[in-house]
């Protein structure tokens, strides 16, 4: 654990250095304010583990790992404005704090960022990072539109949620874990190893996401708890609560409501009571045995790697790290 924090405090020093642009200061004020806002550094701290299990320096990776983290911020400023969330790390998001119009631009002009930095690679590099990158920076959009699109639908079924959960969060994951990999001049059976470990751990990681958007603690977590109940979410632990068949019509009654036409005090009704909905039907439990046995999956995925022991213990107490989150 203490590597990680060495790696990723260097990723920050980077960070600072290497994004300088000032002008015009609305367009890049933004961009500033979210890179700086803190978060996990989940998707940089891959690119950089991987780099470096597979032989490369931390420094060559630098470039790649800087891009994920970009784009992921980048998606974070437009998923807020889709989700109409008002917190994002314990701060104002970036449409509340400037206006929407901001948080569109500047979001575009942070996605173009993080491609221009695949310019400093040579081209063999540049075409096989460019390349996984725009694959799963298209399937994060086709992800986030189904998620979109499940909020009015009521016949989301489990497989359905689980590629939509694949697209909009772990091919980032496996993509920022293939990207170490190539820069380190791994196979492509390799690469595609490492890539299915992201798979399988992203999988884990958004289950848990979804079950501290119910269940975490405000203090902690750093966004509107119970965003996703207030969104009519069609997450995992909504739809293993609807096979209990007690809780089923009542569930499905509050993920009709329009919370535009509802006042504070009934969106908090709201989410109290589906909360009580998904313990008492088990939904919240099996969501909880759904995160283990994704992570376990991942966890066996690494066993396969062409890597040496520490590595592999290194990226097992990562997986480990993820499942025991409170943010
Ligand atoms: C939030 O990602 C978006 C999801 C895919 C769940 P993180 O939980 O990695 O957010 P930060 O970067 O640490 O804030
Ligand atoms: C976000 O999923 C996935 C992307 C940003 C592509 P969520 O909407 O669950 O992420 P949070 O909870 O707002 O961080
Ligand atoms: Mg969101
Ligand atoms: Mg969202
Ligand atoms: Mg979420």
């Amino acid at each position: 654990m203490e590597q990680l924090q060495q790696l990723r405090d260097q990723f920050l020093t980077y960070a600072q250095q290497r994004v300088t642009e000032k002008k015009p200061a609305s367009l890049y004020d933004p961009v500033h304010y979210i890179l700086q806002l803190g978060g996990k550094r989940l998707r940089p701290l891959l690119t950089l583990m991987s780099a470096q299990m597979y032989g490369s320096t931390i420094e060559k990776a630098l470039d790649a790992s800087l891009a994920v983290e970009v784009f992921h911020n980048f998606t974070l400023l437009h998923d807020d404005i889709m989700d109409d969330a008002d917190l994002r790390r314990g701060k104002e998001t970036v449409h509340v704090k400037w206006d929407v119009n901001t948080g569109i631009l500047s979001g575009d002009a942070m996605l173009i960022m993080a491609y221009r930095l695949f310019n400093s690679y040579d081209p063999d590099t540049f075409y096989a990072l460019n390349k996984v990158f725009s694959t799963t920076a298209l399937e994060v959009c086709e992800g986030q539109q189904y998620d979109v699109d499940f909020e009015t639908r009521d016949d989301v079924t489990i497989d359905e949620y689980i590629e939509m959960i694949r697209l909009k969060t772990s091919v980032l994951l496996g993509c920022a874990l293939q990207m170490g990999a190539i820069i380190a001049g791994q196979n492509e059976e390799e690469q595609r190893k490492i890539y299915d470990y992201g798979i399988h751990l992203g999988i884990a990681f958004q289950l848990m996401d979804d079950y501290l958007d119910a269940f975490g603690d405000p203090a902690t977590f750093g966004k509107e708890v119970g965003g996703d109940i207030r969104e009519n979410k069609k997450t995992y632990l909504y739809l293993k609560s609807l096979e209990d068949e007690g809780c089923a019509t009542e569930l499905k009654e509050w993920f009709s409501m329009d919370y535009t036409t509802m006042n504070e005090d009934q969106i908090e009704i709201k989410k109290e009571t589906v909360k009580v909905f998904f313990e008492e039907s088990g939904g919240a439990q099996k969501t909880l045995n759904a995160i283990k046995e994704y992570t376990n999956l991942a966890l066996a995925d690494i066993e396969s790697l062409n890597v040496d022991d520490a590595s592999k213990k290194q990226l097992i107490d990562f997986s480990n790290y993820l499942m025991n989150r409170v943010s």
